[in-house]
């Protein structure tokens, strides 16, 4: 029988070399994680940026940082390059009703390279953290509620409220049908190739019919 003391080192033991290995396996992976093969000097310069103006005081990205405003791993993916450009020129037209985020006047170069330092970020394999960002819903129900849960409004205005990256809503049921409008929620490429506008295709069908309902109805 080994002694109660050789157990415990033995077991000691295995723990520590399961923890090393693991160690060595994360570190081996990183570079693949993150693709630092794609850390252009326009991204680091971004990542400079970033620190310079203390982004990190409301924005949480990687899991550092404040929670006053919206976590930024993700925002490339979930916003696109054409709206974070416009976004960070003049950020009270995307949010017009909401909380504001100061005009920093950032020369082009400056939006290109946080834009550059955003997509890489986006890119890195975080297994899928932050889950979906919630939308800020503040109308009370149906379509319109979809409408800015879905951060519709970050480019489209309906009635004088709204972003101004992408044709005004406000009268969008004299000029498209019920099915035309679906068919630019599912594939907004199907209409127009180049298009900048995400599909929500992945929206359930009862949002999308919500949707559809509410932009047909606005005369
Ligand atoms: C004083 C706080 C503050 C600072 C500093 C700040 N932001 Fe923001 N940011 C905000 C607020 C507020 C919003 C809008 C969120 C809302 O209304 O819910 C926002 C939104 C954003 C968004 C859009 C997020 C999304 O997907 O909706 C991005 C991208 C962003 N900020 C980038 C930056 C960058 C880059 C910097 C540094 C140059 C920065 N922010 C500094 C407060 C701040
Ligand atoms: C990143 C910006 C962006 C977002 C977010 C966005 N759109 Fe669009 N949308 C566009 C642009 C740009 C167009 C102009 C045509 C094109 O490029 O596809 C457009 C066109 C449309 C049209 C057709 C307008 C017409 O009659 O020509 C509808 C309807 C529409 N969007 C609805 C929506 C709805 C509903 C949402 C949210 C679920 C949404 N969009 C989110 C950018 C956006």
């Amino acid at each position: 029988m080994p002694s109660t003391r050789t157990i415990l080192w033995a077991a000691t033991l295995l723990s520590a070399l399961a923890f090393l290995g693991m160690t060595v396996d994360s570190l081996r992976k990183l570079g693949a994680r993150t693709h630092e093969e794609r850390l252009s000097a326009e991204v680091i310069e971004g990542k400079r940026l970033w620190q310079h103006y203390d982004c990190n005081d409301c924005h949480t990205i990687l899991g550092i940082g404040g929670y006053y405003a919206p976590d930024v791993t993700k925002s490339y993916a979930i916003r696109g390059d054409a709206w974070l450009r416009q976004f960070l020129k003049e950020p009270a037209k995307m949010y017009p009703a909401g909380r504001q985020m100061p005009n920093f006047h950032l020369a082009d170069e400056q939006v290109g390279s946080l834009v550059a330092y955003l997509e890489w970020v986006s890119e890195v394999d975080t297994n899928g953290w932050p889950p979906a960002p919630e939308g800020v819903a503040r109308a009370e129900s149906g379509g319109a509620k979809v409408f800015l849960a879905q951060h519709c409004n970050t480019c489209h205005s309906i009635q004088g409220s709204g972003g101004t990256l992408a044709p005004d809503l406000s009268h969008e049921g004299s000029r498209q049908t019920k099915e035309w409008i679906l068919a630019q929620l599912n594939d907004p490429r199907s209409h127009k190739p180049d298009s900048i506008m995400p599909s929500f295709k992945q929206l359930p069908e009862a949002a999308k019919q919500e949707l559809a309902d509410y932009l047909a109805g606005l005369k």
